[in-house]
């Protein structure tokens, strides 16, 4: 029997996690996410992998890459269901070598094996994705741990969204590992606080990551980690 079809994006107009709402609110909020999208800019800066070849996964029209972030590799392939925003990014002056691939790493639980095996000399950086997407099984962190290990990856994504508004908005970098709760006190008060869990805290196992608040609408926050894997190490 031939081995099962790699799953195929379609595409995606009216995703809840990206489309034309998506668009608007981006235009919309420019300024408030002004803030956030520099804290992304000095992770991004940060992240310095070794391959020329980058995978981005979820770029949407790149509003949350700073200029010139495209251009630090040699080739860029990007997987992006959204068609608007694959035409948006592409007419970025710094997407010189960007081209797009149609296979959904996400929807499947082999999906990550499959982009490990597509994509095996990659730096692969999911760009504000697996926070919206749920895991085909188990959840993303044993995924990555299971199929990633030995490439260089980065992430930023959701890890909780409120609408109660936190108390302080700086964004941090806790230097241990520390649990959910300590890491949610850095940023709202005590007392009650209603979260929606988006499954993806620790997401490179049980070491430091970093941390900003995402004010995506006016009455409603994401928190937002990063990590960067290093290619061959193991989980903590
Ligand atoms: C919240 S948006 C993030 C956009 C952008 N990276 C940013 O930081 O502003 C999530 C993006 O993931 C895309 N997406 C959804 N499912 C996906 C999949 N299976 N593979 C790749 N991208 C996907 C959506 O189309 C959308 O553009």
């Amino acid at each position: 029997m031939p081995p099962p079809l790699a799953p195929t994006l379609r595409d995606q107009l009216l995703d809840p996690s990206g489309g034309l709402i998506y668009h608007l609110r981006a235009a919309r909020h420019r300024r408030r996410w002004a803030g956030f999208h520099a804290c992304v800019a000095d992770w991004l800066d940060g992240w310095q992998p070794t391959r020329r070849h980058l995978l981005i996964v979820g770029p949407n029209a790149g509003y949350a890459l700073p200029a010139g972030f495209l251009a630090r590799f040699e080739t860029v392939t990007a997987l992006e269901p959204d068609p608007l925003a694959r035409w948006l990014l592409s007419r970025r002056p710094d997407a010189v070598a960007l081209h797009f691939d149609r296979l959904d790493a996400l929807a499947t639980p082999d999906g990550l094996a499959r982009l490990a095996a597509r994509f095996p000399d990659t730096a692969v950086l999911f760009s504000n994705v697996l926070g919206q997407c749920s895991a085909p099984c188990a959840d993303w962190a044993t995924l990555l741990a299971r199929h990633l290990a030995d490439h260089a990856w980065a992430s930023y994504h959701d890890v909780i969204s409120t609408t109660t508004p936190p108390a302080r908005t700086a964004a941090c970098a806790p230097t241990t590992a520390e649990p959910l709760d300590a890491t949610l006190a850095r940023f709202w008060a005590g007392g009650e606080l209603t979260v929606v869990d988006h499954g993806t805290f620790h997401l490179d196992g049980n070491r430091p990551h970093a941390y900003a608040l995402w004010p995506i609408a006016p009455r409603r926050w994401h928190l937002v980690e990063w990590c960067a894997h290093t290619a061959g190490a193991a989980q903590a």
